[in-house]
């Protein structure tokens, strides 16, 4: 090994790396040798350092608080002038979306990136598609371009590209679909040491969707934004087949209320549901996860019965662009790690055996950087309408839960437009006939008869 690298390890207490290193083949020292160049001194430190803070220091128990959020009746004409800022935002062109779509989808079990999977109830069209098709609808509906960049990650990058490209984008201009990749950061084990995989590789692992901010810049998606002359980012998650892309009236919100970064929220749905809450850490605007409230507060309700931690972080934001800049650049304002026990395959430094190992996963997270913002709007939203996220392969969250969230919200539009289509009855709404109930009641006519399932295009 040369001298350099051998140095980092000394230097960084990674010595039991060079003791394996002697035992292995020359092509397995070939690839450690490679993963070991490309190792960021400078983070291996803040990583380690991090991980000794969290073993010795036991700071007090954080103080949260709850956020006031802003609700609109449906004829309140605040509403309609929020509308209006946000459409007219839409017509010139100054929007644009920004997926997250790097996680692993471990817990529902399938194949290959998450957008891939089938979710419409009669179709079975792809997350991918559902989104695409929404894009192309509201490009025709305001007469715009929408750039679209998607943030993948070393696993599903290629087979994400390779999926946009067999279906020829689902009919978006090509030009107007930007995938960025985001980085990876070492895992480390129990003594602060960096892992070896089973492939004699450094065990790394994506580094969140806070490494969105890093992604967006690097890969020169940021300057491709001002360059189109995109002020504000529309954020979504891969997981959410409800989710309302650039709704003009989040967009309106967050721009009238002079926002760099916004977030939508339900109402949580009973007090264990396991969602992270917008509201204050400490006094500092953020996402209180499900596991850090404790069950009492979870439940503890205002005097008028409602639950106190009840804005359910959707995972929706609208980011001012320039804000995104500055927390590229600035350091004062960068997101933190965040570390997570997790079991990791590796192998055993002293003996070279395959193992499971507990070990220290890092992450950064999109919602620190609302502590960062001067200001935010908190807009509460019906769930039904916007959120049906696909987790879990069965029970809540689930593909199951989400396609009936979907044929729900269908039937229900079908209902205003004169149509009762019985429960029985798979629905499915093409977002290229209509993108909601108010633009489905004007172009559906009922048809003398139709046949179950029943899709509309
Ligand atoms: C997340 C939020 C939670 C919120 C919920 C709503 C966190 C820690 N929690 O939970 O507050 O209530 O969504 O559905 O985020 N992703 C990447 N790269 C990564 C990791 C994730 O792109 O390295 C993407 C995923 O593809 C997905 C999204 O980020 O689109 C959320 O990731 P996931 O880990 O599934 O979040 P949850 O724990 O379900």
């Amino acid at each position: 090994m040369e001298q350099r690298l051998r140095m980092l390890l000394i230097d960084n207490g990674q010595e039991h790396l060079l003791k394996i290193y002697n035992r292995l083949a020359p092509a397995q020292q070939a690839a450690l040798c490679e993963d070991l160049q490309q190792i960021d001194v400078h983070q291996l430190r803040e990583l380690r350092a991090l991980f000794t803070k969290q073993q010795t220091e036991h700071p007090p128990e954080p103080v949260f608080a709850p956020v006031p959020v802003t609700r609109f009746p449906p004829n309140d004409p605040e509403r309609a002038r929020c509308i209006a800022i946000g459409e007219e935002y839409l017509r010139r062109g100054r929007i644009a979306l920004f997926l997250v779509a790097g996680g692993q989808g471990t817990r529902l079990g399938f194949e290959g990136p998450k957008g891939c999977f089938p979710i419409t109830p009669v179709k079975g069209k792809p997350l991918f598609q559902l989104f695409a098709e929404t894009i192309r609808a509201l490009q025709h509906r305001y007469q715009t371009v929408l750039p679209w960049y998607i943030m993948t990650s070393r696993d599903n990058h290629a087979l994400t590209d390779a999926f946009f490209k067999q279906h020829q984008y689902f009919g978006l201009d090509p030009a107007q679909v930007w995938l960025c990749r985001q980085q990876d950061v070492p895992s480390l084990d129990l003594m602060g040491r960096l892992i070896l995989s089973p492939e004699y590789r450094i065990f790394k692992n994506p580094n969140g969707h806070g490494g969105s901010i890093q992604a967006l810049a690097t890969s020169g998606a940021l300057a491709d934004m001002a360059r189109r002359g995109i002020d504000e980012v529309f954020y979504f998650q891969v997981d959410n087949p409800l989710v309302k892309i650039a709704d003009p009236l989040f967009i309106g919100v967050h721009v009238d209320g002079r926002a760099q970064m916004s977030s939508k929220v339900v109402t949580k749905s009973d007090p264990h549901e396991r969602v992270g809450i917008i509201g204050l850490i400490n006094g500092r605007l953020g996402c209180i996860e499900y596991s850090e409230l404790s069950p009492e507060q979870a439940a503890a309700r205002t005097p008028n019965g409602e639950l106190l931690f009840s804005s359910a972080n959707i995972a929706i934001h609208m980011i001012n662009r320039r804000f995104i800049e500055q927390l590229a650049t600035d350091p004062a304002v960068r997101l933190p790690f965040h570390c997570a026990r997790k079991n990791i395959p590796a192998l055993d430094p002293e003996t070279g055996a395959p193992q499971t190992i507990c070990g220290i996963k890092f992450e950064m997270f999109i919602f620190d950087a609302l502590g960062f913002a001067q200001r935010s709007c908190t807009l509460a939203v019906e769930r039904d309408e916007e959120f049906a996220p696909v987790k879990n392969r069965t029970g809540p969250d689930s593909p199951e839960t989400a396609r009936a969230a979907l044929m729900r919200l269908h039937r229900s539009w079908l209902r205003a437009a004169g149509c009762d289509i019985p429960e029985s009855v798979a629905v499915e709404i093409s977002p290229l006939f209509a993108l909601d109930a108010e633009e489905f009641s004007t172009k559906f006519v009922p048809p003398a008869q139709w046949a179950a399932p029943l899709y509309i295009e």
